[in-house]
């Protein structure tokens, strides 16, 4: 398990997720321990805290000694959610449910906490969590998800770091639209009511970005493997659990790199996210399998063994058709060149494949201008990954690298030439053959956490209709 590394200013005591690393070398160690109590209780000669520091999933064990503390009256009245420091000795207690206490030898209440503090010992509801979103962080549920979030942010960049792909900072203010992947938030200095563009800021339409792709593509042509990893903006009025307004993608992009070779990047950095998330946070995959997600650690298992599927989408229409004419009840109908539905992707990596799919080659009028044109004339050169759980994870394609087949595309979809003109440039300076993906990386939490709704790994969510804080 990873320590808290010797810096001076964070030395001023010892971290509950370092007792638990190293319990036995800490046998009657003096300790000072610092964080925010979980649960205090009164007893005749004894009280008990439970303290909680963020390092880690579990909670420090401190005992009190009425006799011993002069000021044990105010300890045990500082309420739940109370900032506390600990100096004390530990006792290991291997014969117990926790394998050691923290006994104090003198308590100083940093910062005490109201009654009205509102999470008290039961269980709340994600739901009741969400309207308390500044305090949700103290929770059990809600320290395992960041943590394994901030996990596997850092597994991400190590994937890529290892194996050379630079990291490019593409914009999040943009004049481009990339792909018509969503509805923009526009971005403007104009009052309401005023119209003239040339009189707002950047003298033209501005909005937040909703992928980095054209631009990380410009970089792939110069630095061969690519990726970008910052937030993301949709103003999809879908109100569902998978949907945010502000959300983070990860975009990589690979030259001289096929669909094939895409769908590998794509496959193993999944794995390797996954993997050191369940290295790292081990306590935290423990806890949201009993409590939230049964399925979780079996998926961490299917995970490290086995191939993901690599089905074409008109293999999987004729499957989804199959199953209909079996009796299986969808909401939605399934025709070739339809786009599939949650409930179609989820029926094929849930109950048809029960793991990972890449649904290849999609009819080209479902999918963005950019996609490579296959030699049918019909599909292009696509690949979703569809996860157990989620649906769509990960959106990708290998990219028209002809420019007569790009331009002829454009107008398809009624594209206007000049506004693309650094995209077309691409192919007529040394353009190739190149691929890449968008993952989102909420939709990553989710899968890794096994929690169902969107805005329960967003620190903050923005989704329509509700901006809090
Ligand atoms: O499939 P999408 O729209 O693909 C693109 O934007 C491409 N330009 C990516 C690329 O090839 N570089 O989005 C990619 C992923 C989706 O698979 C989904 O996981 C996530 O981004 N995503 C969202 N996540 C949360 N909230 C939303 N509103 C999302 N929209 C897309
Ligand atoms: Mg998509």
């Amino acid at each position: 398990m990873r320590k808290h590394c010797a810096v001076r200013g964070l030395m001023n005591r010892t971290y509950v997720k370092t007792l638990y690393a190293d319990t036995k070398s800490f046998g009657d160690a003096e300790v000072t321990v610092r964080g925010w109590a979980r649960t205090v209780r009164d007893g005749k000669n004894f009280g008990f805290i439970e303290l909680n520091d963020g390092s880690c999933q579990k909670n420090c064990q401190v005992v009190l000694e009425r006799e011993k503390l002069a000021d044990y009256e105010n300890i045990v009245h500082c309420g739940v959610g109370a900032a506390l420091t600990v100096r004390g000795r530990i006792l290991l207690t291997p014969e117990m449910r926790q394998p050691f206490e923290l006994h104090a030898e003198e308590v100083i209440v940093d910062g005490t906490s109201l009654p009205s503090y509102p999470l008290q010992k039961k269980r709340h509801s994600p739901e009741f969590l969400r309207e308390i979103a500044h305090l949700r962080p103290r929770t059990n549920l809600f320290g395992a998800v960041f943590r394994i979030r901030s996990q596997a942010a850092f597994a991400i960049h190590k994937f890529f770091n290892d194996r050379g792909f630079v990291y490019v900072h593409t914009p999040i203010i943009t004049g481009s639209d990339c792909e018509g992947a969503g509805a923009m938030f526009r971005v403007t200095t104009l009052e309401p009511g005023e119209t003239d563009l040339s009189k707002d800021f950047f003298g033209k339409r501005a909005a937040l970005t909703v992928s980095g792709q054209l631009d990380v593509e410009t970089y792939a042509m110069a630095f061969s493997n690519v990726y970008t990893f910052g937030p993301t903006f949709r103003a999809e009025n879908s109100n569902t659990a998978r949907h945010a307004a502000e959300f983070w993608m990860i975009e990589p992009e690979m030259a001289f790199c096929d669909l094939a070779g895409d769908m590998d990047v794509a496959e193993a950095m999944v794995k390797f996210v996954a993997e050191y998330v369940h290295e790292t946070c081990e306590y935290e995959v423990d806890f949201l399998t009993e409590r939230v997600c049964p399925e979780l650690k079996d998926r961490f298992e299917a995970l490290k063994g086995g191939e993901f599927v690599r089905l074409p989408y008109t293999e999987a229409i004729d499957i989804l058709k199959k199953a209909i004419a079996e009796g299986k009840k969808f909401e939605y109908p399934v025709e070739w060149g339809c786009d599939l539905q949650s409930e179609h992707e989820r029926y094929l990596t849930e109950t048809v494949f029960r793991k990972p799919v890449f649904l290849t080659d999609y009819p080209k009028e479902i999918k963005a201008f950019y996609m490579r044109l296959n030699d049918d004339n019909k599909t292009v050169a696509a690949a979703d990954l569809l996860v157990p759980g989620i649906g769509e994870l990960i959106g990708g394609s290998q990219r028209e690298e002809r420019l007569d087949v790009l331009e002829q595309r454009m107008k398809e979809c009624g594209l206007k030439a000049e506004d693309y003109e650094f995209y077309t440039d691409l192919r007529r300076y040394g353009g190739c053959v190149h691929s890449g993906y968008g993952l989102g990386f909420e939709r990553l939490i989710m899968y890794l956490t096994g929690v169902s709704n969107i805005r329960d790994v967003i620190p903050f969510p923005r989704t329509v209709g509700n901006l809090l804080y």
